[in-house]
Parts: structure tokens; C-alpha cells; sequence
């Protein structure tokens, strides 16, 4: 497709219109200009399903879960384990017992590392990441290193975007690798990783692996626990349902052989001063109250996919990918980082003579919300020799008619500062 038919963007399906009706805030504006929200990596918006269950829940059905005979406790109690069932269905986990509610994939992640690796981690040990990872796949695992003299290494990426696989078996061969922590999807450049294969090759080295699906969720990419993963983890707020909430998911079996991450109430069998004892999975890695709230949420999230066209959805968003990337040839001083053939609807680039947080301030003052910096991810953004990116992220709600406006935006900032 040449620049020139670009101007005609496609138009955006129906169904996309009808979705987007679900999602109160897409009605707001920003500085007179309609709200073109491309930053959903960062956190995705509400529908009004979620809005609705948590609001309902607050108002009718709040009580504290597992402590109350009462009808309110027992009802609340019920709606907060049935949040944990659809999220093993949603993930395919063995049994519902396989899911802990926390904070988020960070909180999930340094469970993992302090209760399932720190006991079996020696000095020399390798932790093996890869050099795409979130801040919150890194630093847990430097941690738990510090306190085990164990090593963290790091598979190395292409300049693509790409996580280099055969070096990644190298590693997993030639190293002592005792755990093993991978991103399904990139929150920075958007790159898929083939998490089968990988998890493959952790079981052929007989590593456990902690696979980070926060970003792949959101796109219907969902199998990383079927696919064998030890471990995986995610944050509602990525996947539609309220911050302060995510999941750790986990072999039962494991789970089982895993001390507490916390202490407090509900996690307890029986406390004395002699001692304690625990609860089993889930109950013992959730002390105190949890997000009740939060989980209900994130299951009224699951239901609302449910309730929707996904396939034709998520194709939309990866239309808009492909849209917005073959848009990039008009700006010659644009560059897309991450550009591997399997992504997830992340646009990720830098324009010649302008600062990320530049770009991100001129498009605010549009009405467009995009991220501007690391991402959170230093270590990606040494690796590929820049300080940061400006970062459009695509949800199914996006139009072309957003995408227009991104690149009108774009043209302005590029004929300002180029
Ligand atoms: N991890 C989130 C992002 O990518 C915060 O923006």
C-alpha cells in the first residue's frame, strides 16, 4: 500500500462501534478534543459491566469473606470464590484451588521468587530472564539472587524486537539454570514470544518456569498455563476489571510444597505462641483481606469477554496495527521499535529531533493519551541503544479514525521539531 491511497483510512467495523458504547470514559474529552485513548498497555479501560458488578457489590453485597456466618459474609464469600473459578476456566487451570488472587503480576512474581525459589536457590544457581522483561520480572529475581548468591542471566534480544531462542537454549543447556522467568508478550515493543516452544525447552532442561502474560491476556492470548507453564501471572487491570487485583496461578502440587509469602488472618489453621500452622493453597498465600472488590471485578471482566465477538475483535486490533505501521512510511524520521512478525497491537517508535515525552505532551494537548519513556523496561531500552519510545497501545475499542488523529498529531509534531 503506498502513502498516498494511506489517506483513506478503512472504516471501523460496527461491532467496534457498538463496544465502544460500552465503555463510558471513550465518551470524554480531553483539552475540547474527543478522548482517543492509545495507551491501554498501560492499563485498559472499564466497561460498564465491571463498573456496574463492583458498584453493585459495594453497594448491596460488601461484607468480609470467610469469616461471617452471616448472610452478607456467606453471599460476599460466594460472589469472591466464584471470581476464582472463572479465572482457572479462563486460564485452563487443573482446579480452582490453582488460583491466588494478589495485588498484581508484580506482587505474584515476588511470591513466586520468595516462596518457590528462594528455598531451592544455591549460590551460583541461574535465574534466566530475558532482556525484554518488565522491571517486575527483573528486580524480584535480583532479589532472591542477593539472597541466595544466586546469578541472574539474561537471553539476549535481536535489534527486531526478537527474543534470540537458540541463544535462550544455549543458556538453558551451558548454564546452571534452576528458574526460569519469560514475558508472553512485550509491554514495550509488543513482540510475541513462542511460549510453547520456550516452555518446552524449560521442561527438556527440567527448569521450572514463571511465564508473565499481563500483556498477552488483553489480546486473547491465554494458554501459557495450558501450554505448561509452572507458573503464570497477570494484572486485571490489563484485561478490563479494576486495579489492585491480579492473579498468580500455579500447580497445585507445587503450591503445596510453597511456605507462606505473608502472614496473617485467614491463611491460618491454628495460631499459639508455640507456633502456626497454615492453611493450604490458595488460602495460605492470601493473609488478611483481599481486594474482595477487585476479584468480583475481574470476574464480571471475564464474563463481559465472554459476552463478545473475539475473534473479529481482536482481528480488528491487530488491523489497526498493521494500519498504524504502514502509516509510518509517511514520516520519514519515524522509527518503530519492535518489529517482530508476531505482535500484539503495540506501536512503539521514536520520531527524529522529538523526545518521547514531547511527542506524548503535543498529543495530549490532541486529545491522545499515549506512554512516553521505558516503559519499564531500562534494560530493553539499554539494549536497544535509546533512552525510551513514545507507545501507542491498541485495545479491540480503538477506530482508525484514532489512528488518523495519532498520525495528524504526528505530522505536527514532526514539521515543530523536525
Ligand atoms: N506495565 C505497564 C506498561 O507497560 C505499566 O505501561
Amino acid at each position: 500500500m503506498t502513502a498516498q491511497s494511506l489517506t483513506e483510512s478503512p472504516a471501523t467495523p460496527p461491532l467496534v462501534e457498538r463496544v465502544r458504547q460500552d465503555f463510558p470514559i471513550l465518551e470524554k474529552t480531553v483539552h475540547g478534543h474527543p478522548l482517543a485513548y492509545l495507551d491501554n498497555a498501560a492499563s485498559i479501560q472499564r466497561p460498564l459491566a465491571v463498573i456496574s458488578r463492583v458498584d453493585a457489590y459495594e453497594r448491596e453485597g460488601h461484607a468480609n469473606i470467610h469469616r461471617g456466618v452471616h448472610t452478607l459474609s456467606q453471599s460476599a464469600t460466594e460472589a469472591y470464590e466464584a471470581a476464582r473459578a472463572k479465572v482457572a476456566r479462563f486460564l485452563g487451570a487443573q482446579r480452582e484451588e490453582e488460583i491466588i488472587f494478589t495485588r498484581g503480576a508484580t506482587e505474584a512474581i515476588n511470591l513466586v521468587a520468595q516462596s518457590f525459589a528462594r528455598p531451592r536457590l544455591r549460590e551460583g544457581d541461574v535465574i534466566l530472564l530475558t532482556e525484554m522483561e518488565h522491571h517486575a520480572n527483573i528486580v524480584p529475581w535480583q532479589m532472591i539472587a542477593a539472597a541466595t548468591g544466586a546469578r541472574v542471566v539474561a537471553a539476549p534480544v535481536t535489534e527486531e524486537g526478537e527474543l534470540d531462542l537458540e541463544r535462550f537454549g544455549t543458556l538453558l543447556r551451558e548454564e546452571p539454570v534452576k528458574m526460569c522467568a519469560v514475558v508472553h508478550a512485550s509491554n514495550s515493543l509488543g513482540t510475541i514470544n513462542p511460549v510453547q516452544k520456550l516452555v518446552e525447552l524449560c521442561k527438556t532442561a527440567g527448569v521450572p518456569v514463571l511465564v508473565d502474560i499481563a500483556q498477552a491476556v488483553p489480546h486473547g492470548l491465554t494458554g501459557a498455563y495450558a501450554a505448561g507453564a509452572d507458573f503464570v501471572v497477570f494484572s486485571g487491570h490489563k484485561v478490563f476489571a479494576p486495579t489492585g487485583i491480579g492473579v498468580l496461578c500455579g500447580r497445585y502440587g507445587t503450591l503445596e510444597t510453597m511456605p507462606p509469602y505473608q502472614g496473617g488472618g485467614d491463611m491460618i489453621e491454628r495460631v499459639s505462641f508455640a507456633g502456626t500452622t497454615f492453611k493450604a493453597p490458595p488460602a495460605r498465600f492470601e493473609a488478611g483481606t483481599p481486594h474482595i472488590s477487585g476479584a468480583i471485578g475481574l470476574g464480571a471482566a471475564i464474563d463481559y469477554l465472554d459476552s463478545l465477538d473475539l475473534p473479529a475483535l481482536y482481528a480488528h486490533e491487530s488491523a489497526l496495527l498493521r494500519y498504524a505501521t504502514q502509516r509510518a512510511a509517511e514520516l520519514p524520521g519515524l522509527r518503530i521499535w519492535g518489529t517482530a512478525p508476531e505482535k500484539v497491537a503495540v506501536f512503539s517508535f521514536t520520531l527524529e529531533g522529538a523526545h518521547p515525552h514531547d511527542i506524548a505532551t503535543f498529543l495530549d494537548t490532541d486529545g491522545i493519551a499515549v506512554r512516553a519513556g521505558h516503559h519499564c523496561c531500562q534494560p530493553l531500552m539499554q539494549r536497544l541503544g535509546i533512552a525510551g519510545t513514545a507507545r501507542a497501545s491498541f485495545a479491540f475499542y480503538n477506530t482508525f479514525e484514532e489512528v488518523d488523529r495519532l498520525f495528524r498529531g504526528l505530522h505536527r509534531i514532526a514539521r515543530i521539531f523536525g
